[in-house]
């Protein structure tokens, strides 16, 4: 039975997290090399730090996060005094991540299938809201739910409650979409249908609980 609601995660499943380091680079010759790397380990440490701080109780913003994170990766690719204006520049590239290229499109379809579509994501608010609409992601969302409101990480039970309490909507009802494997662990223990979008053709996280569905890429979610 195709289910009516769909929430997504946002980072590295509609938005492309190397999308910052790959853009900057075309504009700072010290990146041309070691991009990929410096976004790895960003993301890596991103969140590692937001899972640190969940278990530590020490909770800190998405954006105060991925900004440690850059000061990390930075510093690993040998630009931690030296980075001067990259790291305003990257930073500011973060919030205006690329979608991937399929996201608007299929968004779209399934608004028009009448799906109800919504955000779960660790981002702060004002992080989301720009770069939903920076993508040109506006209007397709009938909600865009930050765990700021729980103040604690995914994949605490907690953040993922948050859907059934601001759509009003049954667990069973709803597909959770993620590239991230830990995320789809944490939302199929939580009930949902959960979605795993592996772009990257990686192993199986080995946790306890996994997708129902694995696919490629968004363009495969029609009739989940
Ligand atoms: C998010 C992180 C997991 O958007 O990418 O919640």
């Amino acid at each position: 039975m195709p289910k009516s609601v769909i929430v997504f995660d946002a980072y590295g499943t509609l938005f492309d997290v190397a999308g910052a380091a790959r853009q900057a680079a075309v504009s700072a010759p010290r990146l041309a090399e070691v991009w990929p790397r410096l976004a790895e380990d960003w993301r890596r440490k991103q969140l590692e730090y937001s899972w640190l701080r969940a278990i530590m109780g020490a909770h800190a913003d998405f954006a105060e996060v991925t900004a440690d994170a850059l000061d990390w990766a930075l510093e690993a690719a040998g630009l931690g005094a030296a980075a001067g204006p990259l790291r305003p520049l990257l930073l500011d590239l973060y919030r205006r991540l690329p979608a991937y290229p399929e996201a608007a499109g299929v968004l779209a379809q399934l608004r028009a299938q009448g799906k109800r579509l919504a955000i779960l994501s660790n981002g702060a608010p004002p992080m989301l809201a720009e770069a939903v609409a920076s993508a040109g992601l506006e209007g397709l969302f009938e909600a865009v739910i930050s765990v700021e409101e729980v103040g604690v990480y995914k994949p605490d039970a907690r953040t993922y409650a948050l859907i059934p309490a601001r759509l009003g909507a049954n667990p069973r009802d709803v597909l959770f979409v993620s590239s991230n494997g830990w995320d789809v662990a944490g939302a199929a223990r939580f009930g949902f249908t959960a979605v795993w979008v592996n772009r990257a053709g990686l192993p199986m996280d080995r946790l306890p609980h996994g997708p129902a569905h694995v696919v490629r890429d968004l363009t495969q979610l029609g009739g989940l």
